[in-house]
């Protein structure tokens, strides 16, 4: 080598330094976009499932199809109403369960906010009907189709994951209902799934999500360890309000990715939280 001359050396000196400054330049790239990806596909950085111990669900969104079972549930109750009716009768009912979202209720009106909306307006929907006089409130008809909201059929794939997920978490109900209904509700599942804990919004919380005392006592159940929690929400709405609160959230629907801030995951089938527990 001894034969070269000193500009060559400079020469591969110079070479090197580059190499080194561009692959330095591409490097400083790649993880720019490795972050961005990062956050692109995790939209709750701070979110370890290995510490997650209590997974909440929502009821009627995310875990049963609410509207089909409470049709088929009125229409054995009611046979006269035709299907049309039967339909207009549910969707009726559902609006106006819907329109109390977010809402709280004074504890002299109601301790049990959940029966008492879906009984005042079950009243006006029979009025409307002009069934008022065949259903009273007091027979057993009106009591039959008050309980219609705790006898729904899951949405497929609910009790594989359910089942799944029960052997390595600890699973509660986060919704709306009463504490009652909820429980009834889950008799629909074989013991497979254990649903150990319940929050509903009866008294004290007395209000319908996304009301923060909603959120609050499922963070509470964990003595407050955010890193602990994760709701299932089965609308934007109940995902938003969960992330609002500040716990982790995700849900069954896909359409609920465009909210901010973000859901932790916004899945258009349940079964996919199977590779996202890693179950
Ligand atoms: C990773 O991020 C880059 C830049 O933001 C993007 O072009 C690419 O499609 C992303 N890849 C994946 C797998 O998301
Ligand atoms: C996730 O939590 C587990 C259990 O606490 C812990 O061992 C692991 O290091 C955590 N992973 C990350 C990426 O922080
Ligand atoms: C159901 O889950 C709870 C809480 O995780 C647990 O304490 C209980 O032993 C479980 N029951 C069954 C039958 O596995």
């Amino acid at each position: 080598m001894s034969h070269m001359s000193p500009c060559f050396y400079i020469f591969i000196l110079i070479f090197i330094f580059c190499a080194q400054c561009s692959s330095l330049y591409i490097d400083s790239q790649i993880s720019k976009i490795n972050r961005n990806n990062l956050s692109d596909s995790s939209p709750c950085p701070s979110l370890n499932v290995s510490t997650i111990r209590l997974i909440t669900f929502d009821l009627f969104g995310a875990l049963m199809l609410t509207k089909s079972s409470l049709q088929s549930n009125i229409a054995e109750l009611l046979p006269s109403l035709s299907s049309s009716d039967v339909e207009r009768f549910t969707n009726i009912w559902v609006e106006a369960y819907v329109s109390y979202f977010g809402k709280s209720f004074p504890r002299s009106q109601t301790h049990q906010p959940f029966l008492w909306v879906i009984h005042s307006s079950l009243l006006q929907i029979l009025e409307s009907l002009k069934l008022s006089t065949i259903v009273p409130e007091d027979s057993f008809t009106f009591k039959s189709l008050m309980k219609t909201w705790s006898n729904l059929q899951p949405r497929p794939g609910v009790v594989k994951v359910l089942s799944k997920l029960s052997k390595k978490y600890q699973l509660g109900l986060l919704s709306n209902g009463d504490k009652d209904t909820l429980q009834t509700a889950l008799r629909i599942f074989p013991s497979s799934v254990n649903i150990s804990s319940i929050f509903s919004s009866d008294y004290p919380i007395n209000c319908f999500k996304t009301c923060s005392a909603m959120y609050a006592q499922v963070l509470e159940a964990v003595h407050g360890d955010k890193t602990q929690v994760l709701h299932v929400a089965g609308s934007t709405y109940d995902t938003h309000g969960a992330r609002t609160f500040g716990i982790f959230s995700g849900a069954i629907d896909s359409s609920a990715k465009n909210t901010n801030p973000s859901p932790c995951f916004a899945f258009d089938d349940i079964q996919q939280l199977i590779s996202f527990f890693n179950v």
